[in-house]
């Protein structure tokens, strides 16, 4: 049977649900997959102790759920992060950031015990680059930090008009073939003005569920 991506999106944020327990507070991801999570958090409303959101988006969706929002320096940690992806690798490595949220989101990754990747069969790469690889900078940076990309053999192009919740510009960059994503993470982090890398290869996904007309995979 095919299946829509409205349909995967829905079945695999379902699949998602079955690692959420009693009392815990959540860690909620942005996008579309994640969108189809939220909209399935209403009997977990009284269950849950609450969430911490990786993006203004998300959180006024969880807040018209009624569910509790923390701050993420009140906590000691998260046990769960739930999040969608642009790419994900055999390894697990991920690009995010198609939604600008990258900077949040690999925070909430990083204070979640464990991190499951939701999405569907069109996401899966043997190497990451296809979809353009989001860097947020430090707007005065952005021209500074594009010339170090295109040195690298990347094609930097400024999502004009994005400001992301940090107040900071996004540079989408085509045309890489990222064969080692944890080098290229750690490289292009320690540059001045770079605030985040949307490559997610230092702290990948723990558990990739992938929603296929076949029907979910756990990897
Ligand atoms: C948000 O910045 C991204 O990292 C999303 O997680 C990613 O773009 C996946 O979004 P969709 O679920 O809409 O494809």
């Amino acid at each position: 049977m095919a299946l829509s991506a409205a349909e995967k999106k829905q079945r695999v944020a379902a699949a998602a649900l079955e690692f959420v327990r009693d009392g815990m507070i959540l860690g909620v991801g942005t996008g579309s997959t994640v969108n189809a999570l939220i909209e399935q958090l209403g009997p977990w409303r009284t269950r849950l102790r609450g969430a911490v959101s990786s993006s203004e988006a998300s959180s006024e969706r969880l807040r018209a759920l009624g569910i509790p929002l923390h701050d993420l320096n009140s906590l000691d940690g998260l046990d769960l992060y739930i999040d969608g992806a642009d790419e994900a690798n055999p390894a697990r490595e991920l690009i995010k950031g198609g939604g600008a949220a990258l900077t949040r989101e690999k925070i909430v990754a990083a204070a979640a015990s464990r991190f499951i990747c939701i999405v569907d069969d069109s996401k899966l790469v043997k190497v990451l680059g296809r979809f353009p690889l989001p860097v947020e900078v430090i707007p005065m940076a952005r021209s500074l930090v594009a010339r170090q990309l295109r040195a690298l053999g990347g094609r930097p192009v400024w999502r004009e008009g994005t400001t992301t919740d940090n107040g900071n510009h996004i540079l989408d960059v085509h045309d890489l073939q990222i064969t080692d994503a944890k080098s290229l993470e750690l490289r292009i982090n320690q540059w001045p003005g770079v605030v985040t890398v949307g490559l997610f290869a230092e702290r990948p996904a723990d558990v990739l569920l992938v929603a296929s007309d076949q029907g979910i995979e756990q990897r």
